[in-house]
Order: structure tokens, then sequence, then C-alpha cells
């Protein structure tokens, strides 16, 4: 019984970290190394407002329900709500598995009319954050108003010229429940078959390529998708070439995953620990902390590094959760300071989530006709659950080195795009753009050699890009954490610019 062994273990660690991290604070919303994650797993679970299982849930409200032979214990429920004040076509519903798995998810059709518009799905970090946070404040079709009470019209929605996909995972977050799972390679097999079910549902769609996105613990999920996506259409095409299929199996697809993108993420934990010292007292922007707390943190990086490299070469979590609480400890001098995290121009308001608006959106999801239009199956909705956070704590998946799923995508000609706000300090621009330097690939020397150019979105500085063949780094000015919340427009140029594969520069 390894498994059961290695938890014991691995809990043992977290007890241990947690003690470690006395200044801990409560609930951040997105890839929060401070909180207390054991506090979390012994108050009362936040699941308990969810449905025990599928058969317990009305189907009645579901428009279409969709399976496929390929697929077997797998299913979608389908409607169409009708919120968020956009004319454009909307589905709701679930991805049901077997194994008592419902992912939720929100599709929007692209407001620009065009049917074989590309695909995007977007996902939320924490770990354990709800991808609706990125819907209704950062790039949905609308965004909530104040107050919570409704949502307006965005017009930098990334719909403007892609069918955009919002969708909860992993399992218990947002609308989404079932048994747990906390580490990112199970996710991204998840993410898999909520595509092959999409696709085969929605054929309308079947030439949109696919534009895999996410945002900061986004940084695991994202490579972890593209990587089980990657494979699995490796060994479709095999089979497909040697016609092994069978009749049931030719229902599938080979996915059109074209690129996947990543902002303000957490990717290359080893590379990206040292660059904190840079972003609290020595960025484009005022310091944060004093030089000789920096020094501290630079002095605590050696020892940092090589509890990672134990967690890279091991990657379990009797490797991992020393990394993780030892590293993650440096930052509580930033979190004392009570600057903003996510951006370190503006102190952390609006309680634990540091931005008013999270509340907001909090309200609108909880309002029942909201619930009621979606379909939801689960009537209490949290932004981030804390539960799943401290899951993946305990699991050891936070230092684990997903970035090296990242050059096959690479050579097997899929675009990446490694994107970031440059006044965030949690996942900075500084570390994102050293590991994208540092990335092992056949592009490595030309990329590292390149100049960064001026991105211009209306004759004005927007940030700076280097691109090497499929592999581009975007730093964008006045940008926290989270990119198309503070640069709405210039977003938007992003995302359009590189889903038609036009050049920063
Ligand atoms: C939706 O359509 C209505 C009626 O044609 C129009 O008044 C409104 O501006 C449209 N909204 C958006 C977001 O395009
Ligand atoms: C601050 O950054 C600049 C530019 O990157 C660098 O030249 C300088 O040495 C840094 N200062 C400290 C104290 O690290
Ligand atoms: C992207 O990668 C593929 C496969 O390596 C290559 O054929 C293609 O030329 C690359 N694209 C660019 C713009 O270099």
């Amino acid at each position: 019984m390894k498994f059961i062994c290695d938890v014991g273990k691995s809990l043992a660690a977290a007890a241990l970290a947690v003690n470690a991290v006395v200044a801990a604070s409560p609930a951040q919303h997105v890839f929060a190394p401070f909180q207390k994650p054991l506090e979390a797993l012994s108050s009362s679970s936040p699941l308990s407002s969810r449905p025990a299982t599928a058969s317990l849930v009305d189907d009645a409200k579901w428009q279409r329900i969709e399976s496929m032979a390929a697929l077997p214990n797998y299913q979608l429920r389908i409607k169409q709500p009708h919120l968020c004040e956009t004319n454009s076509t909307q589905y709701s519903g679930y991805l049901d598995t077997a194994e008592d798995r419902h992912f939720f998810f929100w599709f929007f059709e692209s407001r620009s009319g065009q049917r074989d518009a590309p695909v995007i799905l977007w996902m939320n970090g924490g770990p354990g954050c709800s991808s609706f946070t990125g819907l209704l404040m950062e790039l949905g079709p609308c965004r909530v108003d104040k107050g919570g009470q409704s949502a307006s019209f965005n017009r930098y929605g990334w719909d403007e010229q892609a069918h955009v996909i919002f969708l909860d995972q992993p399992l218990n977050v947002g609308f989404s429940y079932g048994k747990d799972v906390f580490n990112s390679m199970a996710a991204g097999k998840d993410v898999y078959s909520f595509l092959q079910l999409f696709y085969h549902s929605f054929p309308e769609y079947a030439s949109s390529e696919l534009h895999i996105f996410g945002e900061s613990y986004g940084g695991h999920y994202v490579p972890a998708a593209g990587k089980a996506i990657h494979e699995a259409n490796l060994e479709f095409s095999e089979k497909l070439s040697l016609n092994s299929l069978t009749a049931a199996e030719r229902e599938k697809r080979v996915l059109p995953l074209a690129s996947i993108g990543v902002g303000n993420g957490l990717t290359d934990p080893l590379i990206q620990y040292k660059y904190y010292s840079q972003m609290a007292c020595n960025s484009t922007y005022e310091p944060v902390l004093r030089q000789e707390q920096c020094d501290r943190m630079d002095a605590s990086y050696p020892t940092c590094a090589r509890l990672i490299e134990a967690c890279y070469k091991w990657q379990n979590s009797l490797a991992c959760l020393p990394a993780q609480s030892y590293c993650n400890s440096m930052l509580s001098t930033y979190q004392q300071s009570g600057a903003n995290p996510y951006d370190v121009r503006i102190p952390c308001e609006g309680g634990n989530l540091c931005y008013p608006i999270m509340g907001d959106i909090d309200k609108y999801l909880n309002n029942p006709d909201v619930q009621k239009d979606l379909g939801s199956d689960v009537d209490k909705f949290e932004s981030c659950s804390q539960k799943v956070y401290s899951g993946f704590w305990l699991s050891g998946d936070w230092m684990k080195p997903y970035v090296r799923e990242i050059p096959p995508l690479l050579e097997a000609g899929i675009r990446v795009l490694i994107y970031a706000g440059d006044a965030d300090f949690i996942c900075n621009w500084y570390g994102n753009k050293a590991w994208s330097e540092a990335l092992e690939w056949s592009g490595k020397e030309s990329f590292a050699g390149l100049a960064d150019q001026s991105w211009l979105v209306d004759g004005k500085a927007a940030g700076e890009a280097r691109s090497f063949k499929n592999f581009s780094f975007l730093r964008v000015f006045g940008a926290g954490h989270m990119v198309p919340y503070d640069q709405p427009e210039n977003s938007l140029d992003m995302i359009n610019r590189w889903i038609s594969n036009k050049p920063f520069y």
C-alpha cells in the first residue's frame, strides 16, 4: 500500500510546513503560497452543498445530453443560458464521468459571428480558483457590476475573435464537483476528454483551431493539458495510420491543438523563486521591501534551490513538500508588508482576496436565478476552494517541473506564448522571462540571443516581446497578475494577434 504510506508522510511533512509558516494569512485567491493549508482541511467542508452523485441531479433542466461510444461512461449535459448581456450563443453544463466526476463549463460563441473562429479554453489557477473569476473580471464577454447584482458587456472580451470555453477544473472548483483529484497531470487528462466530447457535441466548430490558455497556477495546468492532448493525438494518429482503430474509437478526432499560453504562471519554480527579491526591491516600480529584507531572500535561495532540485529529480510529495514549505516561507516578509502580492503598485484591499471585485463575483454566482440559468448542480459558489488548494498543497504538486512538458510541444509545431504583467510579484515577469530563456529546446540559443522588441498597440508601447519560431515571450506594461483586468485593450490585441498568428513586432 505504497500510496497510503506516502500520504501519511506528506501529511506529517505538511504539518511541519504549517508550523514553519507561522505568518500564514487566510486565503488569497490566486496562487497564494502564504495560506495555512491544514486549517482549511479541518474546517467544515465547503463541498457539503454539492450533490453526492449525479443520479440525484435533475436531468429535466438540460436541453441535450451527448455521449460518444469512444468515451464510454462520459457524457456532456448542455443547456443555453441567457446571462452576461451578450448577443452571441452560450452553452453551459457538465462533463460527467462514471467515477462521480462532474466538470462545469460555460461557453461563448465569438461575437464576430465567424463559425470557424478559433476556440480558446481558459483555466484560472489557485490551485482551486474558478475560471469564472477570469470570465467575470478579466477576459469574458461581460464583467460583474459593482455589488454583484448584474454583469455588463465587456467590449474587450476575448470572444471578439474567438469562441471561448471557461472550464471549472480540477474537480470541486467553482461549480464542478465529485471525487477529489489533486494533481495537475490528472487534471490535464480530464481536459482532453472534455474537449473530445466538446468537438463531438458541437460539430459546427470542427474546423476551429484550439488554444489552451491559463493563468497563475495554470502554469501547471496548461503544460499538463498540452501534454495530454498532444500525446493522445499522436497515439490516435498512429492507430489511424495503421488502420487499427475500433469502430467506436473512430468517433474521436485529432484535437486541433494550435497553441498553449500562460499568463503570469508558475511553470519553472527552480528559476522563478530566484526572482522574488528583484521584484520586491529592484523592479521597474517603487521597491516594496527594504534591501536587507531582499538580501535575506537572496540568502535563502540556495537552500530553496537545492530543495526544488530534489523535487525535480524525484517528483513525489516526499521530495517536493520540503521545497514548497521552505521556499514559500521566504515570501512572508512581502505578505507582512501589506502590499498586494498580485501588484506591487497597490496595497492588498478588499479582504483576503485583495480585489473587491472578487466579492462581487461571489455574490453574482450565488444568485439562485443565475445558478438556475446556468444549470449549476452546486448551490454554493466559492471563487476559490480552500479544500482544493490544501489538497494540492499536500500532494506536493506545487514545485514540480511542468516546464519540462513544453519542449516536446514546441518541437511538434505547437506554438507557445508566455506572457506576464510587469507589476505582478507572485509570478513575476523576471522569473518567467528567465525560464523562457533557459528553456531546453532546439531554439534555445537563438531565442536567448534575441533583443526585446517594442510591442505597440495603437502606436503606444504596450510591452516588449521576443519570438523565435513557435515560442514567444511577452512582457505587458502596467499590468499585475491578471493582465486582462489591468490592460483590457492591450490584452485583446495580444490574444487577437496570437490566434491569427500575426507577430507582436
Ligand atoms: C445586443 O442586441 C441588442 C438589440 O439588437 C442591442 O441593443 C445591444 O446593444 C446588443 N448588445 C451587444 C453587447 O452587442
Ligand atoms: C537593480 O537592477 C539593475 C538593472 O537590472 C541592476 O543593474 C542593479 O545591479 C540592481 N541593483 C541591485 C541592488 O540588485
Ligand atoms: C513551428 O514548428 C514547426 C515544427 O517544428 C515548424 O515546421 C514551423 O516552421 C515552426 N514555425 C515557425 C514560424 O518557425
